[in-house]
């Protein structure tokens, strides 16, 4: 019998990123959310009032780790400090997964805020999923890995980004955070079919999606984070859910961040869609 104080962490449905501006309002109102993911490196402080609201949520809500400091594309070897802080902030947590990027994020211990692109190679196929074994072995659990959003290509490139994960998924044994909108703002910046790519993933590996709001630029889309899901990523994303399952879906919103209930809104059009392939 488990001995966790918190409730089941099976996550179902459209959940929502926990943001700060939200606290006080989920704590008054508890709200009918299903899950809410958390920016693992928000609450990695030994203690602390983040640590304290985010064992708070998770004594009501199931939770999902959402992270931007692993680099899994660096050169640079994994950071084991960054690793170890994620570690303790599982046992604490027990979230239902724990997620990152295929990007870097630093590079000889200098850190960006951006999560870069890297070529998509036999090499980097094989140097990302040693890492990603290596993750797992030392957080002693899978992770979920995020296609990236991006804006340039690398004349070193041998393959598509599909094709990259496909040789990801071959090597490790980790499962996939479909990003829909990354897919469709990439299909657009590098003019690849989204509906292509998503025939090419492994079905059986994809166990959480995020959607978000892309912004039109002169002549690329660029993924703030800052509007609601476009209607063409709705439309990608039902083919998704067509074909991976009713699978657990959240709404990304981090700049410009709407009042509660637009986000909440926003989350319920993809409960339909989801309930609808359920
Ligand atoms: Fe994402």
């Amino acid at each position: 019998m488990s001995t966790s104080k918190y409730k089941a962490n099976s996550i179902l449905g459209a959940g929502l990123g926990l943001r700060s501006s939200h606290y006080q309002e989920v704590f008054n109102t508890k709200p009918d959310v299903p899950w809410f993911e958390l920016l693992s490196d928000n609450y990695m402080a030994e203690g602390g009032l983040p640590l304290v609201r985010a064992e708070k949520i998770r004594e009501d809500y199931p939770i999902t780790l959402h992270g931007v400091g692993m680099s899994l594309g660096s050169a640079d070897p994994l950071d084991m400090d960054y690793l170890g802080r994620l570690k303790t902030l599982i046992k604490r947590l027990e979230p239902t997964y724990v997620s990152d990027h295929l990007a870097w994020v630093s590079i000889s211990g200098k850190h960006t805020h951006d999560l870069l692109p890297f070529p998509y190679t036999d090499f980097t196929v094989k140097h990302i999923s040693e890492r990603i074994n290596q993750v797992q072995d030392f957080l002693g659990q899978e992770i979920l890995v995020e296609n990236p959003s991006s804006y340039l290509d690398f004349h070193s490139t041998e393959m598509t980004e599909w094709e990259f994960i496909q040789g990801i998924a071959k090597s490790t044994d980790c499962n996939l955070l479909m990003d829909i909108n990354n897919i469709y703002v990439s299909a657009v910046n590098h003019d690849f079919d989204p509906y292509e790519y998503l025939q090419a993933i492994p079905a059986d590996r994809v166990k959480e999606i995020h959607l978000a709001g892309y912004e039109k630029m002169d002549n690329y889309l660029f993924d703030t984070h800052g509007y609601q899901v476009h209607p063409p990523v709705w439309e990608l994303y039902k083919a998704a859910l067509n074909r991976f399952g009713a699978t657990p879906t959240l709404i990304e919103w981090d700049t410009d961040i709407p009042d509660f209930p637009t986000l909440r809104a926003e989350a319920l059009k993809a409960e339909k869609l989801i309930q609808e392939v359920a």
